[in-house]
């Protein structure tokens, strides 16, 4: 009688063991207003020594000669520094939409992007080079050599703009420096275009530069605002104006360039020993998104799964649509559709944890509602009849002696299904929900290690769904007691 309740509040328990992971989750999400003078600085943070992470003393930090330069303006104007980290392409549309005041990110002043946004005077140069394996050296000796080679460049930047230029060169263009280098240490491209500050941060046994300059100007980098902010543009200036008459910029680029790490040689326990907090921070919300992708997917699913076993043909039609249309398109897609789709056409703006959750349960719905469905239409037809006869309506023998049935008998396949959420919410990284998987990417461009940011993130995913299994495993073996006799 009681075993319908005892089911659902043994789901509601895991589900709300999950759901724990909420407050330290979101409390960590939210940054406090104090009500102090802010400056959001935007920046792409992989381009040291410009700007880069840095773990000190176990926290993740962005330094830099940029965010020196940077913090110098915030102190002049006496606001509070704030760092937005985000790919090297992105810049441009947050300074111009409002979500950072200016751009510091050793962007280089092109007429191009003039166009667009303003910039400060020029506070540093640099060359552009070439970065091949040292296994290559002296297989580029002129740009003509660079025809029709897999070339590595940031997207957005005048380094893609460059390599364009290149008659036949397939570009690969990644968000990230870092991402660069791994392509290039992996023999996916064999050059990269960078700037000879950058490079010198690589140049290890594996990596050199090509005796190639790309074009003999130099590389200028400028601080970005946005335009008409005259007010801005002023303050920034005379700031730079003080600092290079005190000769600090040079001073900081020599602090920053002593801060960069070589090739990090930590094995995998070191590894997560050093980055412990970042993986605990991605499980929080890895927990999060599946915990309640679970909730909200079982209430899709049972919702559906009636719809499709009502008697009105219009809900059955609605159900099994439904099913068809997500089981038949990728959730890739259905996430893409939801967090840009939506935001670019409707402005509806949905955060990536929105937007994730969205996904997850209206995914693991579809699904969920055919396991239901298998379930309760495994149920012989004898124990409904049977039940009815002996005076029960058609809910109560459905509660009573349908539904315990069917739940017990798809309790793997519900099983399943869970883990898959756990493990599928690893998609979300991609629109910047810092989960494990994008943690995991976080590290490895930190560390520059390919391998052991991802096993360390296979081997936490694998506890965390191998606890799950257990448990479910156990509900199951207790379930089953009642059949022996
Ligand atoms: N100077 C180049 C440009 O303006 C590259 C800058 C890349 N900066 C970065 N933080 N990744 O396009």
């Amino acid at each position: 009688m009681k075993l319908i309740s005892r089911y659902t509040m043994m789901l509601l328990a895991f589900v709300l063991m999950l759901t724990v992971a909420v407050p330290t989750v979101l409390a960590s999400g939210t940054t406090d207003n104090s009500g102090g003078k802010k400056l959001v600085l935007g920046t792409s943070a992989d381009f040291a020594p410009y700007e880069f992470h840095k773990v000190i003393d176990g926290k993740d930090e962005i330094v830099g000669f940029d965010i020196e330069i940077a913090k110098e303006i915030a102190a002049d104007l006496g606001a509070e520094l704030v760092i937005e980290d985000m790919g090297f392409d992105g810049l441009l549309p947050a300074l111009q939409s409002g979500r950072v005041d200016l751009v510091i990110s050793g962007m280089t002043p092109t007429e191009e992007r003039k166009k667009s946004i303003d910039f400060s005077d020029t506070y540093y140069k640099s060359k552009q080079v070439i970065m091949i394996r040292t296994e290559d050296a002296g297989k580029y000796l002129t740009m003509a050599d660079l025809q029709n080679e897999k070339i590595g460049v940031q997207k957005g930047s005048i380094q893609e703009t460059i390599g364009q230029g290149i008659p036949g060169a397939q570009l690969t263009a990644l968000d990230k420096i870092s991402d660069i280098v791994l392509q290039l240490q992996t023999n996916r491209v064999n050059a990269a275009i960078v700037e000879d500050t950058v490079a010198a941060g690589y140049l290890d046994d594996a990596i050199g530069l090509a005796p190639i300059v790309v074009d003999g100007e130099q590389v200028e980098a400028a601080i970005g605002i946005r335009k008409g902010n005259t007010e801005l543009l002023n303050a920034v200036n005379s700031t730079l104006d003080r600092l290079k008459s005190e000769n600090r910029i040079e001073e900081m680029v020599t602090e920053a360039s002593q801060l960069m790490v070589g090739k990090d040689t930590k094995n995998i326990f070191e590894v997560f020993w050093a980055y412990k907090s970042f993986y605990a921070k991605g499980i929080g919300y890895t927990l999060l998104l599946s915990a309640l992708g679970v909730l909200f997917g079982v209430i899709i699913g049972l919702i559906i799964c009636m719809f499709r076993m009502h008697d009105m043909a219009i809900l059955r039609w609605i159900g099994t649509a439904y099913v068809e249309l997500i089981r038949g398109t990728p959730m890739l897609v259905q996430l893409m559709i939801i967090y840009y789709g939506l935001s670019l056409t409707f402005g509806i703006n949905f955060s990536a944890l929105q937007a994730g959750v969205i996904t997850l349960s209206i995914n693991s719905g579809a699904y969920l509602a055919e396991i239901f469905r298998a379930g309760v239409q495994g149920v012989d037809r004898g124990q409904l009849e049977a039940a009815r006869s002996l005076g029960m309506g058609r809910g109560a023998a459905m509660r009573y002696i349908i539904l315990p049935q069917a739940f017990k008998a798809v309790l793997p396949a519900i099983g399943n299904e869970f883990v898959t959420i756990i493990k599928e919410s690893s998609i979300i990284s991609i629109i910047g929900m810092v989960d494990i998987m994008y943690q995991a990417s976080v590290v490895k461009n930190i560390t520059y290690q390919g391998m052991n940011p991802f096993l360390i993130a296979a081997a936490i995913y694998f506890v965390m769904t191998f606890i799950l299994s257990k448990l479910l495993g156990r509900l199951e073996r207790k379930l089953n007691a009642s059949d022996r006799r």
